[in-house]
């Protein structure tokens, strides 16, 4: 199976086939305790966790679909759904949050109608919260990831954040 939409971050990979998890999984599969980290790079690699994904590792290293969809579900980290082309991830670790990173959060829901963990109608975007970035002296920051790389944005207020919002839109229109 292909991945759905076009726009999300695994671009034209596609889910077709998982040979680039052949590394991974020769190195990871039969190390006891190391599930997440095949979750993990399978995330970075797809963008998501598909039930395609998922049976594949399952083959792979001998664990039932069901344990690996169960620890998939239980932490945050791991997506299960497609993402938008353009990654947001917005820090709310203490020093932006001290710096009015909630307002920002609501400035970017209120812009795309959406909110933390959810993806726009047209694929675009995804929110996502997160803890520190790393580069607390321009809280509130945001990262915006896509496949070609990131940009990370500071010293963020409600108005620069729709500006940044509305002009990456205009360029994908
Ligand atoms: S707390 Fe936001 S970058 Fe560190």
């Amino acid at each position: 199976m292909t991945c759905q939409n076009s726009n999300c971050q695994c671009g034209s990979k596609g889910t077709s086939d998982f040979s680039e998890l052949t590394p991974v999984l020769e190195e990871y599969a039969k190390v006891p305790g190391s599930l997440i980290t095949i979750l993990q790079k399978a995330q970075d690699l797809y963008g998501y966790l598909s039930m395609d994904v998922i049976n594949y590792i399952a083959n792979e290293t001998g664990i039932k679909a069901a344990k690996i969809y169960g620890v998939a579900t239980f932490y945050t980290q791991f997506r299960m759904k497609p993402i938008g082309k353009y990654l947001i991830m917005l820090c709310q670790g203490t020093a932006c949050h001290v710096n009015g990173s909630k307002m920002i959060e609501e400035a970017i829901c209120e812009e795309l109608k959406i909110k933390d963990g959810e993806t726009t109608e047209d694929g675009i975007f995804t929110l996502n919260n997160v803890a520190c970035l790393g580069c607390c002296s321009l809280a509130p920051v945001m990262m915006v990831k896509t496949v070609n790389g990131e940009e990370t944005y500071g010293n963020l207020t409600k108005e620069a954040v729709r500006i940044i919002l509305k002009e990456i839109r205009n360029r994908e229109s």
